[in-house]
């Protein structure tokens, strides 16, 4: 193996550049030449490439996003799109591809393994919505945020006795208003995976606010489109001053936590490796403690399932 190729895909998160660093010194203390496409795979196709030195990533694990760019570049669906960035990693005598992003990005790298290309995906996308991993990197960093950023509408809505609805990120996954609701002990949660009801809730915190509660945290995942119609509903049946925060993408950006970083380390030189020994076709994950194979296909075709825990506790604060 004397190429690899490696792209950034998707949303971006945090973690990605811990990530590319671990990439390029790995490779590098193989002899091994990395090739760098900017922006997922619209760089593969238009052959939008740069060389990957260790001073391209030295001074880049303090960096959220990430220094090999990213897009949404739905063309790459196509199979002639496909075809063309087949030949370009083949002009470019790449032997192998490393391929961070989420669902849809490792839906391209199945793609791409299917015409031929070893490839090895790596999970980065705040949503956390890929089978194969416990977590994708980037999410908690996400959740640091989202729990910050709670903590801080908590002064407001005290002084004022007032209830905020907070709109997470996640698309159809609830694990990111999920798990910042765990950690900001908030009042309810809805997200798609959990049956809601949301004037139940409404009801409930009239009666806590008419027996002294002094404010309200609703967390609300945007996979539910159901912030207006919360925020409605606080506001006609339990009668609270209410006000909508959508955090928006505040939840991709920041400083990688210790843990993405750690995580970017591993999944990045295991990347690496798992291309020398002749393995390709996988996504790599945590699985535990562990960092652990699945195959794309497998990846793919199931759903990630929110553990009975904290399906639990999204169950008790939906009403
Ligand atoms: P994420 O990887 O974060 O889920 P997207 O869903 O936007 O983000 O996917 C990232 C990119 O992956 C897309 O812009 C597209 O280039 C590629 N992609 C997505 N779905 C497919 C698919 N079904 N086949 C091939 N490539 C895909
Ligand atoms: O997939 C990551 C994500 O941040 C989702 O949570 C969100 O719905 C989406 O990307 C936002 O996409 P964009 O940055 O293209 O607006």
């Amino acid at each position: 193996m004397k190429r690899i190729a490696v792209i950034t895909s998707g949303g971006d998160s945090a973690g990605m550049n811990p990530t590319l660093k671990s990439i390029v010194e790995e490779a590098k203390r193989n002899g091994i030449s990395v090739t760098g496409f900017l922006k997922g795979y619209r760089g593969i196709v238009e052959n939008n490439a740069i060389e990957m030195y260790f001073q391209t990533v030295s001074g880049i694990v303090q960096r959220g996003g990430t220094v090999l760019k990213s897009s949404r570049f739905p063309e790459f669906k196509e199979l002639p799109v496909q075809q063309k960035a087949v030949g370009n990693l083949h002009n470019s005598h790449i032997d192998g591809l490393i391929i961070l992003g989420g669902d849809g990005s490792m839906r391209g790298a199945m793609a791409l393994s299917k015409l031929g290309i070893p490839v090895v995906g790596i999970p980065a996308s705040i949503d956390n919505d890929l089978y194969g991993t416990n977590l994708s990197l980037g999410v908690d960093t996400s959740l640091n945020m989202i729990t910050h950023c709670i903590d801080i509408i908590k002064d407001t809505a005290s002084s004022h006795n007032r209830a905020f609805v907070i709109e997470t990120m996640g698309r159809a996954s609830g694990y990111l208003a999920l798990v910042g609701a765990m950690a900001t002990g908030s009042e309810a949660v809805l997200i798609p995976e959990v049956e809601y009801d949301i004037e139940s809730i409404a009801r409930r915190l009239k009666l806590e606010h008419d027996n002294g509660r002094a404010y309200s945290i609703i967390v609300v995942s945007e996979g539910t489109g159901a912030t207006s119609d919360m925020s409605d509903a606080l506001k006609t049946i339990a009668k609270l001053d209410t006000r909508i925060t959508v955090l928006g993408h505040l939840q991709r950006g920041g400083s990688p936590s210790v843990f993405d970083r750690i995580l970017g380390f591993r999944l990045g030189s295991r990347a690496v490796q798992t291309l020398m020994d002749g393995v390709s076709g996988v996504m790599i994950g945590l699985m535990g403690s562990n960092i652990a194979m699945t195959p794309f296909a497998d990846v793919l075709s199931h759903k990630k399932i929110i553990g009975e825990r904290y399906m639990k506790f999204a169950k008790r604060l939906s009403h």
